[in-house]
């Protein structure tokens, strides 16, 4: 088995380049990055050495697998000097070929050379998991020291802080009560939630955005810890909270976070979990079309009712969604049992 892979570089947040990787021999190029030299294209400058290496790999699969999944055929596969060469290696090998598309390209792909022929091809949609854990983590780790909602609130961020201020109204957090926020970052969420003198706990991934947290909010209770595993005892929490974090897990994860959750409320205790979501694949679509170079297709925004069902299948009580604003939605919930006294 083998593979290319093209992880992105990033410095401050932001994504400044790829590269290119054989996942067979964890061997490395630059790709591209946001700077000359290189050949243009779109907004980045691509190597030619990093082109030249992914092609033979691409070209060395077409020789030698039996199955090839290309996920995605993008713009670059696409444009005659990117990784063309290769996938035109790919359609004319003997192999079982996959290639996933997102839907405004799939008629350009199809009437690209080989494909409309080719019976044995299926044009799907992306498999669409998003960044790798691996990737999210180095993603925070570096964003962690420039990271200030008050500038990311563009692109699908738009309406951040009204968002939070909505979504915090629908929790109404009583003094004396105990708050977990998920994926705090530097606290924005919670601190809008809990009341002066509310006791905050607050779980993140990457240790760099908890250090800033400590900065802004001495007196939080602040822990690494993963949706899926908050290394935090059992019914501790009349609330927890989440803003913009809850996408970055795959959809086969959402439900085992709402059993985490559940785990860690008291019976009674409330949930509300905030981010960029979307009642139907056509609106995510139009909202893409809306952001342009905003949108960041590395993101996979969570549908509504699949977040609903999630925590439904949990055995959450009183699940319901509320858009906030065009780009977000609130999901608020329970654990069943009787109100913490
Ligand atoms: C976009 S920031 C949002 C931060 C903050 N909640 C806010 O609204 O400003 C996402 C945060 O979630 C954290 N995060 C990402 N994936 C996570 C996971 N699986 N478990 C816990 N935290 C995660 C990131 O490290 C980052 O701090």
């Amino acid at each position: 088995m083998g593979g290319v892979a093209s992880p992105r570089v990033f410095q401050g947040g932001e994504t400044v380049g790829y590269r290119v990787r054989d996942l067979s021999t964890g061997e490395e190029r630059s790709l591209c990055l946001d700077k000359p030299p290189g050949i243009p294209f779109r907004r980045f400058f691509f190597s030619p050495d990093g082109l030249v290496f992914a092609n033979a790999l691409l070209e060395q699969a077409a020789r030698e697998a039996e199955v090839i999944v290309v996920d995605e055929v993008g713009p670059l596969e696409l444009s005659s000097g990117g990784f063309a060469p290769g996938l035109r290696a790919l359609l004319c090998a003997p192999a079982f070929l996959v290639l996933t598309v997102r839907s405004s390209l799939v008629d350009e792909v199809r009437s690209w050379g080989g494909v409309a022929s080719a019976p044995a091809i299926a044009l799907a949609p992306p498999l669409g998991t998003g960044r790798s854990l691996e990737e999210t983590h180095r993603l925070f780790e570096s964003w962690a020291a420039t990271y200030d909602p008050l500038t990311a609130s563009s692109g699908p961020l738009t309406g951040y802080h009204d968002s939070l201020a909505r979504a915090a109204e629908l929790v109404s957090t009583r003094l004396g009560e105990r708050v977990l926020d998920i994926g705090i970052g530097t606290g924005a969420f919670a601190a809008r939630v809990a009341p002066l003198g509310t006791e905050v706990w607050g779980v993140d991934l990457s240790s760099a955005m908890l250090a800033r947290c400590r900065e802004e909010h001495p007196d939080y209770h602040l822990r690494e810890g993963h949706f899926l595993s908050l290394s935090v005892p059992d019914a501790t929490f009349h609330v927890v909270v989440s803003s913009f974090a809850f996408h970055h897990l795959m959809p086969v994860e959402y439900e085992s976070a709402f059993r985490e959750i559940l785990r860690v409320l008291v019976p009674g205790g409330r949930f509300v979990l905030l981010d960029v979501m979307f009642s139907t694949e056509a609106d995510r679509e139009a909202a893409r079309l809306a952001l342009g170079h905003l949108w960041d297709d590395e993101e996979v925004y969570p549908l509504v009712s699949a977040v609903e069902q999630a925590a439904d299948r949990a055995g959450a009580a009183d699940v319901a969604a509320h858009r906030v604003s065009w780009l977000h939605w609130a999901v608020v919930g329970s654990r069943p049992g009787s109100e913490p006294s």
